[in-house]
């Protein structure tokens, strides 16, 4: 990694500063001073005159992509295991592997794999489970500050609805969250950080849950964890929890649920209006993980009517749900499952268009650490740069339809030449 943060980068600088609106300055200068941009200019201004240029004419400069939804120990599985819905997936498939990460030995070299394939990809921002491991998520984290990549990670929370080897009590979970932070905040990390992770209601006790309430006032972090998925979970939850007024609720009554600090909740394919009500109030963000959506056959999230009602929407890539841990494969399958659930289930959800996706995939869900996934002033500078002169074609395209290409194509395996993260390149 370099320690290089103040730079200008040329190319054809892409970004969508407003949902749906794609902006893109051919052979411009995105200004980077000390790890923020500064904004995107024709010509290099007078004041930054010194600064090196990292010369990318010709190629198309995109925001770091931002991943909102993904399981680290989940890869080792990717791409198979699909053919039961989530209930049964987990005990299948989830929780056999990640038993395996009480072996330490196991759990760093599948992570490394892990962030290996991370740190090659477009992504730049993660927020990651890990296993209800504390040690093996320790290890985790130390790949991924290596790697240049900013995430948030959790150790898991499971205290029922479990097997006994992931399953901890109330009180032993709570400690281990407690050591888990102390041990992660003391590593002296700049860009992992670490977040609660209740795995989801049905694993987590009331009592589980109202600790971590708590260590979440006194630490100040953030929570991931899962919502209104399926509908035999949702069944759960509500037998779980009668006194809940809805799935979402759960979290809410706990103190785990936007409000003060910022939470993030995979899926919402199912949520009611009271709990889109509340979300929006509280200002919770939605993981819209479109390929796992398909994979154990869920449904469809209506991101549409979430975006038209205000609510903060990002994508996730949620392997193993997930096949693939491509924000760029992210991107197009939300678009497509738009327009599957705009023909099959709501004709007035107009499908995602090309920008609004880019848009989800950067600085909606940038935003979750702030101001991330656009190049305008002030924004940290996160930056991927794409090389697509191997992609046939027989007549030169536009800059924009080169963008939508690429991330079709799956330009994001073969064909980025640089990335950049909190203005360092680690790529
Ligand atoms: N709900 C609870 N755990 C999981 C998980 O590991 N993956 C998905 N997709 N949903 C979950
Ligand atoms: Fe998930």
């Amino acid at each position: 990694m370099s320690d290089l943060s103040s730079f200008i980068l040329k190319g054809h600088i892409c970004h969508t500063p407003e949902a749906g609106q794609l902006e893109i300055r051919e052979n411009a200068f995105a200004v980077c001073e000390d790890g923020t941009c500064r904004g995107v200019f024709d010509a290099v201004p007078e004041a930054y005159r010194g600064l090196e240029i990292i010369d990318c004419t010709g190629q198309l400069v995109i925001p770091g992509l931002a991943d909102l939804h993904t399981h680290a120990p989940q890869f080792a599985y990717r791409g198979t295991a699909m053919d039961c819905e989530l209930m049964e997936w987990l005990e299948q498939y989830a929780f056999p592997e990640e038993s395996r990460y009480a072996d330490l030995k196991y759990a760093e070299r599948a992570y490394e794999i892990v962030v290996r394939s991370l740190r090659q990809g477009a992504t730049t921002r993660a927020v990651i489970f890990g296993t209800i491991h504390t040690d093996a998520t320790l290890i985790l984290m130390d790949l991924l500050e290596e790697s240049g990549i900013i995430s948030f990670a959790g150790k898991v929370n499971m205290d029922r609805n479990a097997p006994e080897a992931l399953r901890e009590t109330a009180e032993q979970s709570e400690a281990e969250t407690v050591r888990f932070i102390r041990e992660s905040l003391g590593r002296g990390y700049r860009r992992t950080r670490p977040i609660l992770t209740p795995r989801f209601a049905p694993s987590c006790t009331e009592a589980l849950l109202a600790a971590l309430g708590r260590i979440r006032q006194e630490y100040g972090l953030p929570v991931q964890s899962h919502l209104s998925e399926n509908p035999e979970e949702i069944e759960t939850v509500s037998r779980l929890f009668p006194e809940a007024a809805f799935y979402g609720d759960v979290y809410d009554r706990a103190g785990l649920f936007g409000r003060e600090g910022n939470t993030v909740m995979a899926h919402c394919v199912y949520s009611l209006p009271e709990e889109t009500e509340r979300m929006l109030a509280n200002g919770v963000w939605i993981a819209h993980c479109p390929a796992s959506n398909m994979n154990i056959a869920s449904g469809i999230a209506p991101v549409r009517r979430y975006l038209e009602k205000g609510l903060r929407v990002g994508l996730g890539t949620d392997v193993a749900g997930g096949h693939s841990e491509s924000m760029f494969q992210a991107v197009t399958d939300a678009i497509q499952v738009s327009k599957l659930h705009w023909r099959l289930a709501d004709r007035e959800a107009k499908p995602l268009t090309f920008p609004e996706a880019l848009y989800l995939a950067t600085k909606g869900g940038g935003s979750f650490f702030g101001k991330v996934g656009s190049f305008e002033e002030g924004y940290e500078f996160d930056a991927v740069v794409l090389d697509d002169h191997r992609i046939a074609g027989a007549r030169p395209l536009p800059a924009a339809e080169r963008l939508e290409r690429a991330f079709y194509d799956r330009l994001d395996r073969q064909g980025i030449t640089m990335k950049f993260a909190g203005g360092e390149r680690i790529l």
